[in-house]
């Protein structure tokens, strides 16, 4: 099993979250819905991180897995 979590990306991306809507970011960086999970983790022993937004905002995601404040990016892309 490679290291993880895998760099999925090197920028974030933006979502338009919905107040008290219940999204799953992905933590092992191996689905390919990112920044979502798709079940990839299944194996790895991680899981993902279910966040609900209590106003309706743009939020944006980070997809490298590195952010010290998941599941928003914080800049931590940029030292990669
Ligand atoms: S995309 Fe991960 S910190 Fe910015």
């Amino acid at each position: 099993m490679e290291d993880l979590p895998k760099i999925a990306g090197t920028a974030p991306v933006k979502h338009e979250a919905e107040a008290g809507k219940t999204y799953a970011w992905c933590t092992c960086g191996l689905s390919d819905k990112q920044p979502f999970c798709n079940g990839a983790h299944r194996d790895s022993g991680m899981t993902n991180l279910k966040v609900t937004e209590e106003e309706s905002k743009d939020v944006w995601l980070c997809t490298c897995k590195q952010t010290k404040n998941p599941p928003y990016c914080d800049g931590s892309h940029k030292a990669l």
